[in-house]
């Protein structure tokens, strides 16, 4: 029997996760379905069960069920422990349901392999302290940057974040304004901000030279981050199309133990 698969969301229906996985599936010769499912907002752990009970063998989770997610798994890898969240679950044959958080790694694959940038020795600044910048901050910090700052409109939760990742490397916390005067190489923009076009206040000598600045949302054109660090002296500039992709493929891995390729599928995407 075919085994199946399904993104969790609400809202799903711009998911490209069926697309992406049907080109795993073809491109590594797995027997498998992927499809999207809108979840109500009270109706997630149901949602979740139904799907298990019907042969359902893993998840992606999505908008807004992470959290929801973290406390349905009896199981959790360290990082999606420490995330806080889950984006993947898989359904054990022992009825168990493994969770994992697939975001950071797919982030520094993304960086590292495909845009080819190391994170050893680097100035690291990551913007925002919600749920997304905690998913990717394990990862982050195992890359061994020279020092990694979080930046926060509401600095209390970049103070926080950083005391909670603290064990795992070099990290400090705070608002944008302490930002003044400081340079980093890779500035990541892990705000909700470009969703409602919005720019984080950031001051504008952050770039130093040859910088990334990476956005982990994507769209059409420049967000206003990437705008912002174009005009501002940032050398790369890069959108979360491969985020998504990467994170993707370490789900995939998780479950049927086989590593996609992630190169044509991004350019696949790209050309959409
Ligand atoms: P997500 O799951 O996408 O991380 P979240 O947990 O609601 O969503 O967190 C949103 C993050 O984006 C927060 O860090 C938020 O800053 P505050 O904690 O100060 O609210 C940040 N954010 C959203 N809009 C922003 C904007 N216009 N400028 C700067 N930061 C913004």
């Amino acid at each position: 029997m075919t085994d199946r698969y399904a993104v969790i969301g609400n809202p799903i229906g711009h998911s490209k996760s069926p697309l992406i996985h049907a080109e795993f599936a073809r491109q590594t010769g797995q027997d498998m379905a992927y499809t999207a499912i809108l979840a109500a907002l009270d109706d997630f752990a149901e949602t979740v069960r139904t799907f298990q009970a019907e042969n359902g063998k893993g998840l992606n989770i999505t908008v807004p069920f992470k959290q929801e997610a973290w406390q349905l798994a009896t199981r959790l890898t360290d990082r999606a422990q420490l995330a806080e969240a889950v984006n993947t679950l898989k359904f054990e044959a022992d009825g168990s349901i493994l969770g994992d958080n697939t975001d950071g790694a797919g982030l520094t694959r993304d960086i590292c392999d495909n845009h080819g940038i190391s994170f050893a020795d680097k100035r690291v600044l990551l913007m925002g302290a919600g749920g997304a910048a905690r998913g990717v901050l394990l990862p982050l910090l195992q890359q061994k940057p020279a020092h990694l700052t979080i930046a926060n409109r509401t600095a209390e939760k970049a103070v926080e974040l950083a005391r909670h990742f603290a064990p795992y490397g070099q990290v400090e916390g705070g608002d944008y304004a302490r930002l003044a005067g400081h340079q980093f190489d890779i500035v990541i923009n892990a705000t909700s901000a470009s969703l409602s076009d919005q720019l984080p206040p950031l001051p504008t000598g952050v770039f130093a030279t040859g910088a990334l600045a990476y956005d982990m949302m994507y769209g059409k054109g420049l967000t206003p981050f990437l705008q912002f660090a174009g005009d501002n002296g940032a050398r790369l500039l890069a959108d979360g199309l491969g985020m998504l992709v990467e994170q993707a493929a370490e789900s995939f891995l998780l479950w049927r133990g086989i590593r996609p390729q992630t190169e044509p599928v991004i350019a696949q995407l790209k050309s959409c």
